[in-house]
C-alpha cells in the first residue's frame, strides 16, 4: 500500500531557489530580476546569432536532484520504466501495447461512475444511468486494487485524487484540543467507515431501528399507516431517496436570454434498479421475465437477511414487482424522448400538480430544498412528462384499491428504495447480495477498494470541510504559476497560427484573450470557524457508521441547495477545467501527485500536468478549430506521414485515412506538448534553476515524464490513431531536443521527412 509519508509540503521550498520564504522573497526578487535580465541578455545573445547553439538553461549540467519524499517516489517510478530515449524511434511502438494490463484497461474509463451519485443531482437528464446506479450502490469490496502496486504506470487521475483525500483523512488532527471541529468529524466519519468489524457486528439492527422510526412496515411487524406523501417527502429530505422520480438542479440549455445562469429544479423518471428494455415496435418499456425473476429473488434474500419472517415475504415481494413493472411502462430511453421533444418541458408547480395529483409536489420539493422558498408559480423542467402522469395515475390506482392498500405496497416500495440507498452502510452480506444481483444482470462489477468507498462517502457529506484541507496540500503558488505560464504560451502559439480568415482570427484571439484561467478554489472558502459552525449540529460517532451515513445523506441537502446559488460549483473530485463567467476554472484536484507536486522539478510538472492543462484548454476553447484554420489538417497529415513511414515494415495493409476527429486530436495534442515545452522554457528563463530526478533533467526529464503519463486511458487519447508518445518521437525527429539522435532498428527515412 502507499506509504504514510505525507506528500505535503514542508519540503517543498527547500530546493527551489525561486520559491523562498517570505523574508527572503524581496531580496531574492531583486537578485532574481537582476539574474533574469542577465539571462535574458544572454538568451538574446545566444538566440539571435545562432540557432544551433545550446540554450543556456538547457545546457547546464547536473542540476541538484530533488530529494523530497514526493520526488523520491516519482524517481522510483521513473527508474522502473524503460528509458524512452534509449531507442526513441522504437519506443512508441511498444510502450503501452507491450504491457498487458494497460492494454486491457485502454478503451474504458477507469474511475467511471465514481462521482455519479453526487452528480446525479446536477447533470442533465441522460439516458442510461441505471448501470451507474447499480454499480454505485455498493460496489466496494475489501479487495485491494493494484493501483499502488504498479509503480511504472501512473495511477489514474481519480485514484490519485482519492489517495490525496485519503492521506488527509488519515492524517492526525492538527487541532486535537478543539473538540467538535468539523475536521475531526470528517476524520471520525472516515474511521467509522473503515471500521468494518464494528459494521459487521451491528448487522441489520440499525436498519430495523430506522424503519421503526419511520412508522414501521407491514412486511415486518406493525405499520402505522403513515401518510404516503409524508413519508415520500421525508425520504427526499432526510435520506436523499427518490423512489418514484428523480430530481436534479440545473440550467435550461434553451435559456438563451441574457440571464443564462438561472438554475431550475428538474424532474425526470427515476433510475431503475434493473435494466428496462425498450420495445421499439410498440414504443413501450418493459422488464424481461428473466430480469424480473432476479429482482424477485434478490428481494426475498434481502428480506431474509433483514430477519423478516418468511411467511408474508412472497406476497409483498410479488406486489412490489408488479408495481415496479407498472411504473416502468411509461419510462423511455433518451433517443425516444429527444425525438418526441420530451426534454426540458417547462411547467409551473401548480400545473404539474394538476396533471400529476398523486404527489404533493410543492410539499415534497419544499422538503427537498428546504429552506429555499418555493411556491406554486415556480417553474420546473420535466424530462418525461408522460412518465410522470402515468406514475401519478398508477399511484392513485394502488392507493384506491382497498384490498391491497392495507398491506401498503406503495409504502413497501418506498422502504425498499430506502434500503437500496443505505446498503452501502450495512455489512458485507448486503453488499455481496447486491453484487450478486448486478453480476447476474450482466453488469460489469468493478470492485473498488473499501478505502475508496469511504473517501467518496466522506466527500459526499463533508466536501466543504475537505476543500480547504485540499487547498493546503496543493502548492497554490506553483500551481498558479504553471497555469499562467501555460496559458501565455498557448496564447502566443495561437497568435502565430494562420487563420482561414480575419473573422476566425479575431474571434479566437478575442475569446482566448478575454479569459483568465485560475485555480478554482471555492470563492467562498469558509473560515474554519464558519465550517465548524455549519457542522455544529452534525453528530458523528466513532463506532456507528450507519448513523453517520444517515447524517451524510441528510447533509446532501445542503449540497443540493448550493447548486442554486453558485455559478460554478467547485467540485473537489473534478479533473476537468470548465468555463464560467469568471473565466477558465482549473480544478484544484488536478494538482495532485503523481501529476503535480510543488516539490517536483518543474520539468515534471510542466511535462505531465502542463501538457494536460494545455490539452484540456484547447479542447475547451477551440472545439471548432478546423473551420478556423488549416493547421490541424496540415499538422496531422505531417505527423501521420511520419507514423506511416516508421511503421511501414510492421504493417500489412494500409490503415484508413484520418477522420476529422483524429486530425483535430493530433493537432491538439501536438500543440499541447509544444505549448507546455515552451512554457517550461519560459519558466527556466525566469528562474533558471530546476532540480532533477533519476539524473534526468530539463527537457529530457520533461519528455520522460510526459511519456510516463501517456499510457493512461484518457478519453482524448482514445481518439488518437497511435500512442500519444509518438508525438515525442516526432519532436525528436524534428528537433535536437531529445538527448539521443533518432535511430531506428527498422528502416526510416527521417531525412526525407518534412518538419511538422
Ligand atoms: C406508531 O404507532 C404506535 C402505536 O400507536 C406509536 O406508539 C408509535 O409512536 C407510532 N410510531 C410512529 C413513528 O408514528
Ligand atoms: C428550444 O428552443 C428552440 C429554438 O429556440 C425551440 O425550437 C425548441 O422548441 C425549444 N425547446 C424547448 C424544449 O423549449
Ligand atoms: C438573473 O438571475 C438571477 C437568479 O435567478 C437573479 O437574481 C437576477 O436578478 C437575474 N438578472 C437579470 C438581469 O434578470
Ligand atoms: C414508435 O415510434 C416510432 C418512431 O418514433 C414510430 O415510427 C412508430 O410508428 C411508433 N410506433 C407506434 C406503435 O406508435
Ligand atoms: C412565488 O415566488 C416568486 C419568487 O420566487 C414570487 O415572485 C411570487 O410572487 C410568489 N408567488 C406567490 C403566490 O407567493
Ligand atoms: C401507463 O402507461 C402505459 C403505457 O403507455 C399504459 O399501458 C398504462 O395503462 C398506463 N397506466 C395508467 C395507470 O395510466
Ligand atoms: C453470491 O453469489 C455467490 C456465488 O454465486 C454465493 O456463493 C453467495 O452465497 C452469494 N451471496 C449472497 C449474499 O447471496
Ligand atoms: C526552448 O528554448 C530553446 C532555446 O532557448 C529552443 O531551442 C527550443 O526550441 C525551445 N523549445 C520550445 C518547445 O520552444
Amino acid at each position: 500500500m502507499t506509504d504514510n509519508q505525507p506528500t505535503s509540503q514542508p519540503e517543498s521550498n527547500q530546493l527551489k531557489t525561486c520559491h523562498w520564504r517570505p523574508e527572503y522573497r524581496i531580496l531574492l526578487g531583486l537578485a532574481c530580476s537582476l539574474f533574469i535580465s542577465i539571462l535574458l541578455g544572454l538568451g538574446v545573445y545566444y538566440h539571435t546569432p545562432s540557432k544551433t547553439a545550446s540554450p543556456p538553461a538547457m545546457a547546464r549540467q547536473a542540476p541538484p536532484p530533488c530529494l523530497s519524499p514526493a520526488c523520491l517516489k516519482a524517481a522510483a517510478r521513473l527508474s522502473v520504466v524503460a528509458d524512452p530515449f534509449a531507442q526513441p524511434c522504437d519506443y512508441f511502438l511498444v510502450s503501452c501495447r507491450s504491457e498487458g494490463p494497460s492494454v486491457a484497461t485502454r478503451g474504458r474509463q477507469r474511475g467511471k461512475g465514481l462521482a455519479q451519485g453526487k452528480r446525479g443531482l446536477e447533470v442533465r437528464a441522460s439516458g442510461n444511468k441505471r448501470r451507474g446506479r447499480v454499480l454505485n450502490l455498493g460496489r466496494a469490496t475489501d479487495a485491494q486494487t493494484n493501483t499502488d502496486a504498479l509503480p511504472d504506470r501512473l495511477a489514474d487521475k481519480q485514484t490519485a485524487l482519492l489517495l490525496v483525500l485519503r492521506e488527509i483523512l488519515e492524517s492526525p488532527d492538527p487541532r486535537p484540543s478543539s473538540m467538535n471541529s468539523a475536521e475531526q468529524k470528517v476524520r471520525m466519519f472516515y474511521r467509522s467507515c473503515m471500521d468494518t468489524r464494528a459494521i459487521e457486528k451491528l448487522g441489520s439492527q440499525p436498519v430495523l431501528k430506522l424503519i421503526q422510526k419511520l412508522g414501521g412496515w407491514a412486511v415486518y411487524g406493525k405499520w402505522n399507516q403513515t401518510n404516503f406523501n409524508f413519508i415520500l417527502s421525508l425520504l427526499m429530505k432526510e435520506y436523499s431517496t427518490f423512489p418514484f422520480f428523480s430530481v436534479y438542479v440545473g440550467k435550461d440549455p434553451n435559456d438563451s436570454d441574457s440571464n443564462g445562469s438561472r438554475k431550475y429544479i428538474q424532474i425526470d423518471q427515476p433510475e431503475f434498479q434493473i435494466p428496462v428494455e425498450w420495445d421499439s415496435k410498440d414504443n413501450k418499456s418493459k422488464v424481461k421475465l428473466q430480469t424480473a425473476r432476479q429482482l424477485y429473488s434478490f428481494h426475498l434474500q434481502l428480506l431474509d437477511l433483514l430477519g423478516v419472517p418468511s411467511s408474508g415475504t412472497n406476497q409483498h415481494t410479488g406486489m412490489f414487482l408488479q408495481l415496479f413493472s407498472e411504473l416502468t411502462l411509461a419510462a423511455s430511453p433518451l433517443p425516444h424522448r429527444l425525438q418526441h421533444r420530451l426534454l426540458y418541458q417547462r411547467m409551473t408547480l401548480g400545473e404539474l400538480q394538476a396533471v400529476a395529483p398523486a404527489i404533493d409536489w410543492l410539499g415534497c420539493l419544499q422538503a427537498t430544498f428546504h429552506p429555499l422558498p418555493l411556491n406554486q408559480s415556480d417553474l420546473v423542467l420535466l424530462h418525461n412528462l408522460p412518465y410522470i402522469v402515468n406514475m401519478s395515475r398508477t399511484i392513485s390506482k394502488w392507493q384506491d384499491s382497498p384490498e391491497i392498500s392495507g398491506s401498503g405496497p406503495l409504502h413497501t416500495f418506498m422502504i425498499l428504495s430506502l434500503l437500496h440507498q443505505v446498503i452501502p452502510a450495512l455489512n458485507s452480506k448486503f453488499t455481496e447480495l447486491q453484487r450478486n444481483l448486478s453480476v447476474r444482470l450482466g453488469d460489469t462489477w468493478e470492485a473498488i477498494p473499501h478505502w475508496q468507498k469511504c473517501v467518496l462517502e466522506a466527500e459526499k457529506g463533508f466536501d466543504t470541510v475537505l476543500i480547504p484541507l485540499m487547498k493546503e496540500r496543493v502548492g497554490e503558488k506553483e500551481a498558479e504559476e504553471l497555469i499562467q505560464d501555460i496559458y501565455s504560451s498557448l496564447k502566443s502559439r495561437l497568435s502565430v497560427l494562420k487563420w482561414r480568415d480575419e473573422k476566425s482570427h479575431s474571434s479566437v484571439l478575442n475569446t482566448v484573450g478575454s479569459l483568465t484561467p485560475r485555480l478554482s478554489t471555492d470563492k467562498e472558502i469558509l473560515s474554519q470557524a464558519k465550517i465548524d459552525q455549519q457542522y455544529s449540529e452534525v453528530a458523528v460517532s466513532e463506532d456507528d457508521y450507519f448513523s453517520n451515513y444517515l447524517q451524510s445523506l441528510s447533509l446532501q441537502k445542503k449540497r443540493r441547495n448550493k447548486l442554486f446559488s453558485q455559478t460554478t460549483a467547485p467540485d473537489i473530485l473534478s479533473f476537468t477545467p470548465s468555463l464560467s463567467s469568471e473565466g477558465i476554472n482549473i480544478p484544484l484536484g488536478m494538482f495532485v501527485p503523481p501529476f503535480f507536486h510543488p516539490s517536483y522539478p518543474r520539468a515534471v510538472n510542466y511535462g505531465i500536468l502542463g501538457t494536460l492543462i494545455a490539452n484540456e484548454i484547447l479542447h475547451l476553447l477551440l472545439p471548432d478549430i478546423q473551420s478556423q484554420t488549416e493547421a490541424p489538417e496540415k499538422v496531422s497529415d505531417c505527423v501521420w506521414t511520419h507514423y506511416l513511414r516508421l511503421t511501414e515494415s510492421t504493417r500489412q495493409a494500409d490503415p484508413p485515412s484520418l477522420t476529422h476527429a483524429q486530425q483535430q486530436e493530433i493537432w491538439v495534442q501536438h500543440t499541447a506538448i509544444h505549448v507546455a515545452l515552451q512554457a517550461y522554457n519560459h519558466s527556466l528563463l525566469k528562474c533558471h534553476d530546476d532540480t532533477s530526478l533519476s539524473s534526468l533533467s530539463h527537457t529530457h526529464l520533461f519528455l520522460a515524464s510526459f511519456a510516463q503519463n501517456n499510457c493512461n486511458s484518457d478519453p482524448f487519447n482514445e481518439r488518437l490513431p497511435f500512442e500519444p508518445f509518438f508525438l515525442v518521437t516526432v519532436i525528436c525527429m524534428n528537433s535536437d531536443l531529445c538527448p539521443k539522435p533518432m535511430t531506428c532498428s527498422h528502416k526510416s527515412h527521417q531525412g526525407f521527412l518534412e518538419k511538422c
